[in-house]
């Protein structure tokens, strides 16, 4: 059977980033840099690498320069063409999704993941879609991440959440899925739950920040109460939606960097920059050296 492509992501962007203050005062935080690319772009590439083909963003105020960030800038080509310096326009130029290919709504006020979802119903229609979290960045060996969520979809059908394991003493600060478990790494959802409170979650499989939904949810969004910490949650609409139609967990076979803790943005940041080929024997040296510091301070 063949199921509806996957051609639109949402990305929703409308948080106040409270975490990164006061980086996060006047900038959104999804454009702090990991290496030299802003988190956004990352995320961004990533669903353009799983063959999307419109992107969905869902701002709040403050935010414009996410809009900005995926135009062309014609002062600054101009000088760079002066500067014969064609290799970064084209660098620049190749980043960019193609005309009519992004749009923008907005949250105008921070109601929750849930509600941001719902904020981009008009443009996504009736169709399933892709949403991408960018607080998570995801390092694949092979496919990105998405890609093999869309590949386990396009066997599987219905609705796919990105999973990953995390340590028992963590699993209150996510949302926790419950699986029937089989041999590869791809499961049948039995359950969800927002934020369990320590010792009550059913499992330690974290929902990270990857979704293929149907359309269905945009319904169940509409007539949602608040939830866990007061927010309207995707969880629980998921939990509604999962009495209708089937869900399954993808683990993907890569690396995920929770940027919206500063440990996960700064481990990213090392992360990125030992896997681009330019840096990393420059950048592990130093790391070595910092490292090498620390332990005989220690040792004092
Ligand atoms: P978070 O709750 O992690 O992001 O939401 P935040 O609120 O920006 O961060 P802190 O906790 O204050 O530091 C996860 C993602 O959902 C988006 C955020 O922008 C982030 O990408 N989001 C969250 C919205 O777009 N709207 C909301 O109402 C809530």
């Amino acid at each position: 059977m063949t199921h509806k492509p996957i051609r639109k992501a949402i990305f929703p962007v409308a948080g106040l980033g409270t975490r990164f203050l006061p980086a996060t005062k006047a900038m959104p935080k999804e454009m702090l840099t990991i290496v030299d690319r802003p988190i956004i772009q990352r995320v961004v590439d990533e669903a353009r690498e799983a063959g999307i083909e419109h992107f969905i963003f869902v701002t709040g105020r403050n935010k414009g320069v996410i809009e900005d960030h995926f135009d062309r800038q014609a002062e600054l080509e101009m000088i760079l063409e002066k500067k014969g310096k064609h290799d970064v326009i084209k660098q620049l130029n190749d980043l960019l999704p193609g005309p009519g290919q992004t749009s923008f709504t907005r949250q105008q006020e921070p109601l929750g993941l849930g509600h941001a979802v719902w904020c981009a119903r008009e443009l996504v229609g009736n169709e399933p879609f892709a949403l991408l979290l960018p607080d998570m960045l995801t390092q694949s060996p092979g496919d990105s991440c998405l890609k093999q969520m869309i590949n386990n979809y396009n066997e599987k059908g219905g609705n796919i959440i990105g999973v990953e394991e995390v340590a028992d003493s963590e699993t209150d600060q996510y949302g926790i899925v419950s699986i029937k478990k089989g041999a590869e790494n791809c499961w049948p959802i039995t359950g969800m739950v927002e934020k369990p409170p320590l010792g009550t979650a059913p499992s330690n499989l974290m929902i990270m920040g990857r979704y293929i939904l149907q359309p269905e949810i945009f319904s169940i969004l509409k007539d949602q109460r608040k939830g866990a910490g007061n927010e309207i949650q995707l969880t629980d609409a998921m939990h509604s939606l999962m009495e209708m139609q089937d869900f399954h967990a993808v683990k993907h076979n890569g690396m995920s960097f929770d940027c919206g803790s500063r440990v996960g943005f700064l481990t990213a940041n090392v992360a990125f920059a030992l896997a681009s080929p330019d840096l990393r024997n420059d950048f592990a040296k130093e790391l070595r050296n910092l490292l090498d510091n620390l332990t005989s301070q220690a040792a004092e």
